[in-house]
């Protein structure tokens, strides 16, 4: 699975040459993965539309609100449904960072998103916290929201190093496959019915070196932020996605 979150980035003309562009690189012949775009949410309309060569791409967006009542500027879960919305992605560290939101918040997301729109939940240590060699219990912690819960099938999360996120830094493959597989691990001890999610690597993802995290046993894809912006290199990555799982 690979998904593309634009953040708060993009315009109209963007968009229409990354369409141009994604369409001429894209090349999984009859059984592509499963691809996502997460634009922002007021340019969504243009994934709805008949565009052939969007096909297989499935839309998404980069957050929601809990709630349907009186929350200006929010969005909500039921909304979601009713435009079919594909996905939400929920806890980015820009989230937690800037707007603040806390694990409790984060938790109310899950479980109005839960069993009624996929879920992609962000996780990931700081700077500081991966040096001091805290970056399991750091994401132990992340993960806690899912503590009881009866999670959806597709539940998915994203393991995005907040240092590696926008740096051109990364953790090493096999670091990051060791560190997928103990986010199965806890995912499956405390959620309800056991699940082993999907888990996707995120931060500093690139055609250049999608290929080694891709190889790695518990890498279930990738969530792609600067690189997704450009169709070309979107597409590169998806059609090594699609040759190395
Ligand atoms: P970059 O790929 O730009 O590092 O961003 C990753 C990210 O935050 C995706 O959610």
């Amino acid at each position: 699975m690979i998904i593309a979150n634009w953040k708060c980035n993009g315009s109209k003309e963007m968009m229409f040459s990354w369409f141009e562009n994604y369409s001429k690189e894209i090349d999984c012949g009859d059984v592509p993965p499963t691809v996502g775009v997460a634009p922002p949410l007021i340019y969504f309309g243009y994934f709805n539309d008949e565009n052939t060569s969007l096909r297989f791409v499935e839309w998404g967006v980069q957050d929601v609100d809990h709630l349907d009542e009186s929350r200006t500027g929010a969005i909500s879960v039921d909304m979601l449904i009713d435009m079919a919305c594909d996905f939400s992605i929920i806890g980015h560290s820009e989230r937690r960072q800037i707007f603040n939101e806390n694990n409790n918040l984060i938790r109310k997301k899950l479980k109005s998103l839960n069993k009624r729109i996929m879920t992609i939940l962000c996780i990931g240590e700081t700077k500081e916290e991966n040096d001091k060699g805290i970056t399991k219990d750091v994401l132990k912690e992340q993960l806690e929201i899912v503590n009881g819960l009866e999670l959806d099938t597709e539940f998915t999360v994203a393991y995005e190093p907040v240092w590696a996120i926008g740096s051109g830094l990364t953790p090493e493959p096999k670091d990051i496959n060791e560190i997928h597989k103990y986010i199965k691990d806890v995912v499956q001890s405390n959620s309800e019915n056991n699940l082993s999610p999907k888990v996707l690597y995120g931060g500093s993802v690139t055609d250049k070196n999608a290929e080694s995290f891709f190889k790695e046993e518990f890498v279930d894809g990738a969530l792609v932020g600067g690189a997704s912006l450009d169709g070309t290199i979107f597409a590169k990555i998806v059609n090594i996605f699609n040759r190395t799982k």
